[in-house]
């Protein structure tokens, strides 16, 4: 089992769940910023009131804002080649629609980028990990109106002009697929102008999810011919939450309806983004869902002229898909599906399959035949400090190794992969439920889920491991 020389070691964090520091140097509220904490129990709420009732996480975080020099100190020393992380839009245009961009948010990734460089780490950079300027859910209701596709397109000229020579690797979207689905009205289409209450009374709006998803789509092609004309340096990728789902029996229903899954949630995202235009099979669902998706003249052609140069993926967990509504289910992060026997779960009640991650990393490349790269995988636990005061998180630690050996065969079976960036490097805020206690780090964050805890850092034994196996490119998994 050998890693590529090259193959980029890394993490992965996302600014609305690590910056903090929301309304600091000018930045406008961001969707983040006005959703509520939650739990396992609790669901998040959308409160744009920001009452003191309610805690919002993404205010504070871990404070990544002031603390980014230590963060990325902590990193270099585990011995990142790449930092995967994304710009928060309303730091460069607070209510999405300004003149001009704002120069402190600028200066900010200024600082952040090259302090990376100082480290010879590359930077990874999403362009939109589930954040939106508020302002424009109110004024457009998010994605479903057309003319966000400019507002972003101006928003990326800004950062392409100003981190050209520090930046080289994009992702358009985070997730997009996560817009295909209910979940994704939270965090990807953001058409829930109007509302305020808790997300599990969001009403649900597939039309408009669509097309919110398809005004992304061009937005995305758009964005990468730019780059592609303008930074021909630059490598331009798409980002897909990856769910991968095996037919529970070898009944034809269950194999058919994981294929249909597979299709709808998996592969039509990166259908349109790699091989440039909406599949044959999609015409079918959205004639049986009664979808129709309004479309402009020029968009087929943005679309075919605006392909990625690699595919990124997160993978979390993997789902049976059965035709039998009596087989128990279970939980994930964008869905759910039938409950897999044969794996184990985390605390949070996610499936942890690295096997499902090789199967998955070979269907992938079979499909595309471009680079590919793991930007988000990892084990959300409970962690618990010991009585010498240290965080012994051999849990993570074996979930690391076993996925990562997987990736190693998934090479060895001639796959492509450029690199790895497991998500949450560093403690952060959970999407799902707003808990700090939900933690993936490497490295733990003094942090609790009522806002309190002094933000001080602390390696866990994930740490001194997750370095041995960087300066052995993958070889010293012990
Ligand atoms: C991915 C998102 O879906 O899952 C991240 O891109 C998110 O933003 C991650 O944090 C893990 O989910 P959660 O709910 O455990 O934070």
């Amino acid at each position: 089992m050998k890693f590529p020389d090259n193959f980029l070691w890394g993490g992965a964090i996302a600014a609305n769940q690590c910056e903090g520091a929301w309304d600091v140097d000018g930045k406008g509220v961001s969707v983040p910023d006005v959703i509520t904490a939650g739990s396992h129990k609790f669901p998040r709420r959308i409160e744009p009131g920001f009452s003191t009732e309610y805690l919002y996480p993404s205010h504070e975080a871990i404070d990544f804002y002031h603390h980014y020099e230590e963060d990325i100190a902590l990193f270099a020393e585990m011995g990142f080649k790449v930092f995967r992380l994304s710009i928060n839009w309303t730091r460069i245009f607070p209510a999405g629609e300004e003149p001009e961009p704002n120069e402190a948010g600028l200066a900010f990734y200024d600082k952040v980028f090259d302090c990376c460089r100082k480290y010879d780490m590359e930077p990874l950079v999403t362009i939109s990990h589930y954040e939106l300027p508020y302002a424009l859910v109110e004024k457009y209701n998010g994605w479903t109106d057309r003319r966000l596709i400019d507002l972003y397109m101006k928003y990326c000229k800004v950062i392409f002009e100003r981190y050209q020579q520090k930046v080289r690797y994009w992702l358009t979207f985070n997730e997009i697929n996560a817009g295909t689905l209910y979940t994704g009205t939270m965090s990807t289409t953001n058409n829930f102008k109007g509302f305020h209450g808790s997300l599990a009374d969001l009403e649900d709006k597939p039309g408009q999810r669509y097309q919110a998803v398809h005004h992304q789509f061009v937005a995305s092609a758009r964005v990468v011919k730019y780059a592609h004309e303008h930074f021909p340096h630059f490598k331009m990728g798409c980002m897909i939450g990856f769910l991968g789902y095996y037919p529970y029996t070898c009944n034809p229903d269950d194999v058919l309806g994981a294929l249909k899954q597979k299709q709808m949630v998996d592969w039509f995202c990166s259908d349109v983004q790699v091989r440039g235009r909406y599949p044959s099979y999609s015409r079918r669902f959205f004639e049986e869902q009664g979808i129709s998706i309004a479309m402009e003249p020029g968009d087929a052609a943005e679309l075919a002229q605006g392909t990625v140069d690699f595919y990124t993926f997160s993978y979390y967990m993997t789902f049976c898909l059965s035709a039998d509504p009596k087989v128990e289910q279970t939980t994930g992060n964008l869905l759910g599906g039938a409950k897999n026997p044969y794996l184990k779960t985390s605390d949070w009640g996610w499936q942890i399959d690295p096997k499902g991650l090789r199967w998955c990393l070979n269907e992938i490349y079979d499909r595309y035949q471009i680079p590919l790269m793991v930007v988000e995988n990892g084990l959300g636990a409970y962690d618990v400090k010991s009585e010498d005061g240290k965080i012994h998180d051999d849990y993570r630690i074996d979930y690391m190794r076993q996925h990562i050996e997987q990736m190693g065969e998934a090479i060895a079976d001639g796959v492509d992969l450029m690199g790895y960036t497991p998500w949450g490097c560093i403690d952060l805020v959970s999407l799902s439920t707003g808990e700090m206690a939900k933690r993936y780090g490497m490295i733990y964050v003094n942090k609790f889920d009522d806002g309190t805890g002094d933000l001080s850092r602390e390696k866990k034994d994930s740490f001194e491991w997750y370095k041995k196996v960087i300066a052995s490119n993958g070889e010293d998994l012990s």
